[in-house]
């Protein structure tokens, strides 16, 4: 079965040696974010925050993924739910921001809905006739966490016309998704291996606009770092590139890669960096002390040639103990008289403060170590530079002359795996050679 407008790509079940890409009007089609919207956010586990934003009964936080927006709070039980943000009147955003209270008044009109998604007030209705406040609270959304990962599945918007109403239960809007763990799979027990569960803090987070397809990001990350010798100077100068290994799980690849021998205090640490990627739009980077999750969405539901990806950035919880301490533990980058440049590179390089400029800071305490701030420019320098190659390789995709490509077959099977699991979403399992079930795929690069 072909989704109906969509260029077919019979090459995702041949080898990766002999495939062309997906095609490039998968990545500029006007057609594919309804597509992706009903059958790849709808229909996945979307990493939207983290516990620490939600600790408290009463704390909230809202968000968006086109064309969806909402609201995850933590109850005056203690429970934790989310919430489509649409007020049931007419539509308006119920809640904005962050915060904590007991209660969201609509800005429109007034409604007011307790934390647990109840309408509690629906004033000047007067005269309404068959209504029943309990049916027209705040629809939910299946909520889940994982580690300090808060997930929603957004659904396929099924019952939108139905008047029946969230419960308080913080249940499924449509049909019920699989659970979190079950979804994650082998993926999970590599994260926790890898130190994705462990205590840590979160520093700092910043969201770059992106004038490319938020696949084309995608993309950036999982090719093996086959362009990180030549796009990120800096960054290559601390990593043994010829390590570089990749495994596939049903739906997670990680790469990872040891530090060289002059890795810095952000990188190097004893453990290797690892970049971890969640089908269908979530990256992980574990370096030294650090963790950083990307999350790339469609910047709407109708451009297919923008999107946003929000940065967080966290730090082991001993590591900014120690830091905060003003104890060694992690190793100070740069050397003294050489502070306020970040990469090692020399070319292009950001100046530390105009880089974290645009970084909001969620720890006060480590916003002024100079260890934070310098590595989170580093960490900025290249995404500057991913940024400036996922735009130029937009406005190609878009050229007329070319139509698909060629993978790197010791590198580039993340990337690979990737687009089958997008084809399997959005066209269906048929013959689609990626097995969801499947042992977990391990091969290495000798050279980059
Ligand atoms: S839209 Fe919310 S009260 Fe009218
Ligand atoms: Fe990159």
């Amino acid at each position: 079965m072909i989704s109906a407008g969509l260029e077919p790509w019979a090459d995702h079940a041949r080898p990766i040696e002999e495939a062309t890409t997906l095609p490039a009007s998968w990545y500029t089609s006007p057609l594919t974010p309804a597509r992706e919207q009903a059958r790849v956010f709808g229909r996945s586990w979307q990493l939207v925050g983290h516990v620490g934003q939600v600790a408290q009964p009463g704390q909230y936080f809202t968000g968006t993924l086109p064309p969806w927006r909402y609201v995850v709070a933590r109850g005056d039980d203690g429970k934790l739910r989310a919430f489509h943000n649409v007020c049931r009147h007419h539509a308006a955003a119920v809640a904005g921001g962050c915060g904590q209270g007991d209660e969201w008044v609509c800005p429109y009109h007034g409604w007011t809905y307790d934390t647990r998604g109840r309408l509690r007030k629906a004033p000047r209705v007067k005269g309404i006739k068959d209504f029943r406040a309990a049916e027209w609270g705040l629809r939910p959304i299946a909520l889940d966490t994982w580690g300090p990962f808060v997930f929603l599945w957004m659904g396929d918007g099924s019952g939108r016309s139905s008047s029946s109403s969230s419960s308080s239960s913080g249940g499924v809007s449509s049909s019920a998704p699989p659970p979190l763990e079950e979804w994650l799979g082998s993926a999970g027990e590599r994260m926790s291996a890898l130190g994705l569960a462990e205590p840590m803090v979160h520093v700092a987070q910043r969201t770059y606009e992106l004038r490319c397809n938020w696949k084309v990001f995608c993309d950036n990350y999982l090719d093996g770092g086959y362009h990180v010798p030549i796009a990120h100077p800096g960054l290559a100068a601390q990593l043994d590139l010829g390590g570089y290994r990749s495994e596939l799980h049903p739906r997670l690849s990680l790469q990872t890669c040891d530090p060289g021998a002059s890795a810095d205090g952000r990188v190097g640490g004893g453990r290797p960096a690892g970049y971890f990627f969640l089908y269908p739009n979530i990256m992980v980077n574990r370096y030294g002390p650090w963790m950083d999750t990307n999350v790339v969405v469609p910047a709407d539901s109708r451009s297919p040639d923008r999107c946003r990806v929000r940065f967080d950035w966290w730090l082991q919880a001993d590591a900014l103990e120690r830091l905060l301490a003003g104890g060694g533990g992690v190793q100070q980058q740069g050397r003294e008289g050489e502070g306020g440049r970040s990469g090692d590179d020399g070319g292009g390089a950001v100046e530390v403060e105009e880089a974290v400029a645009g970084i909001e800071f969620t720890h006060s305490g480590a916003a002024v170590l100079p260890f934070v701030r310098e590595s989170l420019a580093s960490s900025h320098q290249v995404q500057v530079e991913d940024i400036g190659l996922c735009e130029a390789v937009q406005l190609g995709l878009e050229e007329p002359a070319y139509g698909v490509g060629r993978y790197a077959p010791s590198l580039e099977q993340p990337m690979f795996h990737f687009h089958q699991l997008l084809h399997q979403a959005i066209v269906g399992a048929g013959d689609s050679n990626v097995d969801s079930s499947s042992s977990r795929f391990s091969f290495s690069s000798k050279k980059v």
